[in-house]
């Protein structure tokens, strides 16, 4: 693993650093206060190639590597996490996922206008009844005599389902087959049949927008269906595993706005005469985030490294994502914890954004796979056993 950073990469990076500290940093307040959707910075992220950053040129992205991505959502999600969660299901879920799955045509169509920024999209697994246990989906797509589909059921948490043109939808049409009777489709959200429910109200990433979506006699047609019937697990999968990487990225821009938060802090404050940057049971603190918020980085360094390498020669980077965003997000809830606690009563103010990092953090632990599912995914890859 190189520990140089190519000028390309080192060039992504600094334009994610300039539009996120001069345009998301200062608007992340209000728009956690208010809910609302960061629309203009969505489309300048799009503008500037950051919501499509590994999607080829000739379909609107940025042409870049997997650690661009990586060094680019820290940058953003440094700035504030709702944003860069937006920025991650567009990139690694959407962008991704028909990239690797979908046809010529359904690149043609579909991407573009996403990796641009222009549109949003989203991806659809999970629903009230199946979260984690994602086989057990009752949304349903039935197999009409002209090669269509005729899809009803509800999914539930939609990152972006209040605001996409374009949904990548995994639904049954084998229930016998289990996993291997589940089918993925693009889904056209202005297309009839297609209902959005409320906006969640949520702990945390308040301006990325989430909602149940629901489908009654929404009609697919044969060239609506992504990569082959009955592959949709597997597309499924294989997606998180970039998105994962996406969530792990996340966590570290996170975990290192509230750690020079708390460095800052500890050398400012002073308490019975000294910084109180220089009692030890602060300084612990300061040490452990550092170790922690390091190897999360570097674990999501190595992660999106492995990708870049089997996108080469084949194969599967599972428990290199899974890694990585367990790590990760578990950093972010400490390091936010302990950075709120280095601020005292301060960290617990709306006035400073300690307690906003604290709330955001805690998602990470949640989407695309709860830290208890990393866990399996690790341990069933590390030792065969399941
Ligand atoms: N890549 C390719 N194929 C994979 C795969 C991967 N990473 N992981 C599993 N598969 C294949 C398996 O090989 C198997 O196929 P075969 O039978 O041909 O070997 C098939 O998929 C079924 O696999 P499992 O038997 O392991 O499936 P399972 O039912 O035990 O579930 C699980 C495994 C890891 C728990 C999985 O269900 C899972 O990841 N659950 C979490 C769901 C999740 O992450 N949801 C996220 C929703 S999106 C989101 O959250 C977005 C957001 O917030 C922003
Ligand atoms: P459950 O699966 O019911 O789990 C409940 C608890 O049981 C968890 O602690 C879990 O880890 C534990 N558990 C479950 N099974 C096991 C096991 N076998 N061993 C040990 N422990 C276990 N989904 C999408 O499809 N698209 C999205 O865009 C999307 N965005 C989201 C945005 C937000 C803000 C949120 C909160 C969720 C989003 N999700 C999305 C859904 C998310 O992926 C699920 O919430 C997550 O996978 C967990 O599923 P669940 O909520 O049903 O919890």
């Amino acid at each position: 693993m190189d520990f140089q950073f190519t000028e390309e990469q080192l060039m992504i990076q600094d334009v994610a650093r300039r539009i996120a500290q001069e345009k998301i940093a200062p608007s992340a307040e209000h728009f956690d206060q208010t809910g609302e959707f960061p629309l203009d910075n969505i489309r300048l992220l799009g503008e500037n190639g950051l919501m499509g950053i590994e999607v080829p040129t000739e379909y609107g992205g940025a042409g870049m590597d997997p650690v661009s991505y990586v060094l680019a959502m820290i940058e953003i999600a440094e700035a504030d996490c709702a944003h860069s969660t937006i920025v991650s299901v567009n990139n690694s879920l959407f962008c991704n996922g028909l990239l690797k799955f979908g046809t010529e045509a359904q690149k043609q169509k579909y991407v573009r206008a996403i990796a641009e920024g222009k549109e949003i999209g989203a991806f659809a697994l999970t629903e009230p009844q199946s979260g984690s246990d994602a086989t057990a989906m009752r949304c349903k797509a039935v197999k009409q005599a002209d090669g269509s589909y005729v899809i009803n059921g509800k999914k539930s948490w939609i990152t972006s389902g209040p605001v996409a043109k374009y949904i990548i939808l995994f639904a049954m049409t084998d229930p016998s087959k289990g996993a291997k009777g589940i089918t993925a489709f693009m889904i056209d959200t202005a297309k009839d049949g297609f209902h959005r429910g409320k906006t969640e109200p949520k702990l945390g990433i308040r301006a990325s927008a989430t909602c149940e979506i629901e489908f009654t006699d929404y009609v697919a047609t044969p060239d609506e269906v992504v990569g082959t019937e009955g592959e949709g697990f597997k597309i499924a999968m294989g997606v998180l595993d970039a998105g994962r990487i996406g969530i792990a990225s996340q966590a570290v821009g996170l975990a290192r706005a509230a750690y020079k938060a708390a460095v800052e802090y500890s050398r400012e404050r002073k308490s019975f005469g000294q910084a109180i940057g220089s009692f030890q049971m602060i300084q612990a603190k300061i040490a452990d985030m550092k170790c922690r918020l390091d190897a999360a980085e570097l674990l999501t360094l190595r992660a999106a490294w492995t990708k870049a390498q089997t996108e080469k020669h084949g194969g599967r980077f599972s428990t290199e994502a899974s890694v990585a965003k367990l790590t990760a997000s578990e950093a972010a809830m400490f390091i936010t914890h302990a950075a709120l606690q280095i601020h005292g009563g301060m960290g617990y103010s709306k006035e400073m954004p300690l307690e906003r990092y604290f709330r955001d953090a805690k998602i990470t632990e949640i989407y695309e796979g709860t830290s208890e599912i990393q866990r399996m995914v690790i341990a069933r890859n590390e030792t065969g056993l399941r």
